[in-house]
């Protein structure tokens, strides 16, 4: 029986690793769930599953789900207990799925402690990748990747990197693959989070939109696989079947194929390197077909050159581009900027802020601070 504790377990990840674990109560038992406001949904997940602690970052949300749940519960508040419940000592897996750079202290945390980490929240690879992944080897934790190309990959490589020559990700293309620039500039945000596949959080959803999600992906696959910029592509594939592929010296590729369902992911993770059901509806290919690729238009998906650019400058660039387009996705969300804005404040944000060394968690949270302060007045100017 291994102990989980479910970083996020309100969104839409934490859903789907709960509705996996489900399936499996002689294998996983879940010790400690994490929210931030979510009180009422955080309830009825304690009633289901009985964790022994809670984490909620919202003082006001602790007080009104300490009304309604049993005293056999521990309920914990803020960062540090977000650090606690992902390194206890009777943890075997974390699953990292909490949005957004203020996963990433929790993130370490179960690296440090030597756990399985069942890693969602690109953001702690993207602004802490050195520091992140030299955590996971001096403490022999396991890095699992749960996104959907990043578990292809993983997959793909298993027996090993001998003549891989790249690897190429996939992406939708999300819900403006076809609209033309000029009609991008009037989008709402419920038209963005409209994903034509994957159903997710707001923030991820936008950034399908934008492609900033993939360039996240392409700065994560370089830490996860120890691989230079030079050998990570992008291919736009509608139909997200083909999750990624491996390429490799003697002509071969290799893909992981699926239907669109972050539970086939989840399961992976739970259960490597064994398999075992997910709930997942095997794929029909012929029910999927025609299979469409397409270049990406990188004078269209700004954000995606961008990212590639913030890899390629490495230190604190790409924490920069985090912390910028996590500020400007908050403002497209609450109506105060355009859709087209957010690659412009990003790319404007990246041209003022210095780029630093990111070598110690100090020098990341500075930055990422500085960084969130300038998108911020180039906003309001
Ligand atoms: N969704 C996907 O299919 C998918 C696929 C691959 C990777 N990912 C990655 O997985 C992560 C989670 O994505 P998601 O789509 O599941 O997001 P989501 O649905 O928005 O859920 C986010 C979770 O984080 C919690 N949270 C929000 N702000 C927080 C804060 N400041 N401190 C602590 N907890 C906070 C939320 O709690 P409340 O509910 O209380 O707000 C919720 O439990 C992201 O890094 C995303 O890029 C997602």
């Amino acid at each position: 029986m291994k102990n989980i504790t479910i970083l996020g377990a309100t969104g839409s990840i934490g859903d789907s690793a709960l509705s996996v674990i489900a399936l499996h109560p002689d294998k996983f038992n879940v010790f400690a769930l994490s929210a931030n406001t979510n009180w009422q949904k955080m309830q009825i997940l304690c009633e289901k599953f009985q964790p022994k602690f809670v984490v909620m970052m919202d003082e006001s949300a602790i007080e009104e789900l300490s009304k309604v749940t049993s005293n056999n519960i521990e309920i914990l508040h803020g960062a540090e207990a977000l650090d606690t419940i992902a390194s206890h000592n009777e943890v075997d897996f974390v699953m990292a799925a909490i949005v957004g750079s203020a996963g990433m202290s929790s993130s370490l945390a179960a690296a440090k402690a030597g756990k399985r980490i069942m890693l969602a929240n690109k953001e702690s690879l993207v602004l802490a990748g050195n520091l992140f992944m030299q955590a996971v080897h001096d403490n022999n934790a396991e890095l699992i990747p749960v996104d959907s190309e990043h578990s292809a990959i993983f997959q793909c490589l298993q027996s090993g990197k001998s003549g891989l020559s790249k690897i190429q990700l996939t992406a939708s293309g999300g819900p403006f693959l076809h609209t033309p620039i000029e009609q991008l500039k009037t989008i709402t945000p419920d038209e963005a989070c409209a994903h034509p596949n994957w159903s997710m959080g707001r923030k991820i959803s936008v950034d399908s939109a934008t492609m900033m999600n993939k360039g996240l992906e392409v700065i994560e696959a370089h830490y996860l696989f120890n691989l230079p910029a030079e050998k990570i592509s992008v291919v736009i594939h509608p139909q997200s079947i083909i999750h990624s592929s491996t390429y490799y010296e003697d002509g071969s590729t290799l893909s992981q194929l699926g239907n669109p369902d972050m539970r086939t992911v989840i399961a992976y993770a739970l259960s490597y390197p064994s398999r075992m059901a997910s709930g997942v509806a095997p794929l029909d290919l012929a029910g999927n077909s025609p299979l469409e690729f397409y270049a990406p238009d990188l004078n269209k998906f700004v954000c995606l050159r961008l990212a590639f650019d913030a890899l390629k400058q490495g230190g604190n660039a790409m924490g920069t581009l985090n912390a910028a387009n996590e500020v400007a996705v908050e403002h497209f969300l609450n109506h105060k900027i355009g859709f087209l804005e957010i690659a412009n404040i990003v790319e404007r944000t990246l041209d003022t802020v210095q780029n630093t060394s990111a070598a110690s968690l100090e020098a990341i949270i500075a930055n990422d601070k500085t960084a969130r302060k300038t998108a911020q007045r180039i906003i309001n100017a």
